[in-house]
């Protein structure tokens, strides 16, 4: 089956740190603010808040009004960086417009920021000497390790240049030692450099824009993104029945790269708490 199931990896390390916790003297706790009414943001929270009392964490779900101001979310933040029962503390983005989301993301301690979103943590991943790491990325490695691919020495082609995904994605890559090309949506011939990887990992947000003829036999390729339509299905950003048939490996939307995001939250909260003791 050359159908990545997501879902079972993430519910594997889910387990795996489940009974980690249970050997723990206090719950590690993840605090997650949530600025404004984004539908799908909710949606998010509430799923990382189920994921976290699953595992046997702590979690303090935090919940403002749109018109929070900014200073009001750095005095929030501030408090929980002061929280001795807060190992990590994730800020919901989008945030609304008038908060600068960078100052916000800066002021949270680096040793709670388990988004890896604070520029001293995306320093360390430069230089490949992080422990907090971003979500996506670091599970998309987890799942390449579970399937047995190889980065080493592979042509890897990241899709996308955003902070979240496709930067840390790349550095990621470039640090198990793969070759590593970065595109975006405006790149010269991008079926041409598509064709030529071995791994593909599209975060852009652009509706099934990798195309079946594009991908090598025998790729592995990772789909990053989540996209409705107007029709209501959710689809990737990759053309998955087209290239199911041709990919060495593929991940689905959803049940793909969707659940390890929050997986991996819940390592790093771990790796938080212990660097705490
Ligand atoms: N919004 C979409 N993805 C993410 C994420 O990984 N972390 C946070 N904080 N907000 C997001």
């Amino acid at each position: 089956m050359n159908i990545i199931d997501g879902k079972q990896i993430a519910k594997d390390l889910r387990i795996k740190i489940a009974n980690e916790v249970k050997t723990l003297k206090r719950p590690p706790g993840l605090a997650v603010i949530l600025v404004g009414e984004d539908s799908a943001s909710a949606v998010y929270v509430r799923n990382k808040e189920l994921a976290c009392k699953e595992a046997g964490f702590f979690s303090d779900k935090i919940i403002k009004s749109e018109n929070t101001t900014e200073e009001q979310l750095l005095e929030e933040v501030e408090r929980l960086n002061n929280n001795p029962h807060i190992d990590g503390i994730l800020v919901q983005l989008p945030l609304p417009s008038h908060i600068n989301a960078n100052k916000v993301i800066e002021h949270i301690s680096p040793l709670k920021d388990v988004d890896g979103f604070h520029s001293e943590n995306i320093g360390k991943l430069m230089q490949n000497k992080s422990h907090l790491r971003p979500c996506t990325p670091k599970g998309v490695m987890t799942i390449l390790s579970s399937i047995d691919c190889t980065v080493m020495g592979m042509n890897c082609v990241v899709i996308g240049a955003s902070n979240i995904v496709g930067r840390p994605m790349a550095m990621e890559l470039l640090n198990a030692r793969g070759t590593v090309t970065i595109c975006n949506s405006k790149t010269k011939d991008l079926a041409g450099v598509v064709s030529r990887a071995d791994i593909v990992v599209v975060g852009v947000g652009i509706p099934e824009m990798v195309k079946g003829d594009w991908v090598k036999d025998g790729a592995i390729v990772i789909d990053v993104g989540i996209n409705r339509l107007e029709d209501g299905r959710l689809v990737g950003d990759v053309d998955f029945d087209a290239i199911k048939e041709k990919a060495g490996a593929i991940t689905p939307v959803p049940g793909g790269v969707g659940p390890m995001t929050i997986a991996t939250l819940l390592e790093n909260t771990l790796i938080a708490y212990k660097q705490s003791l």
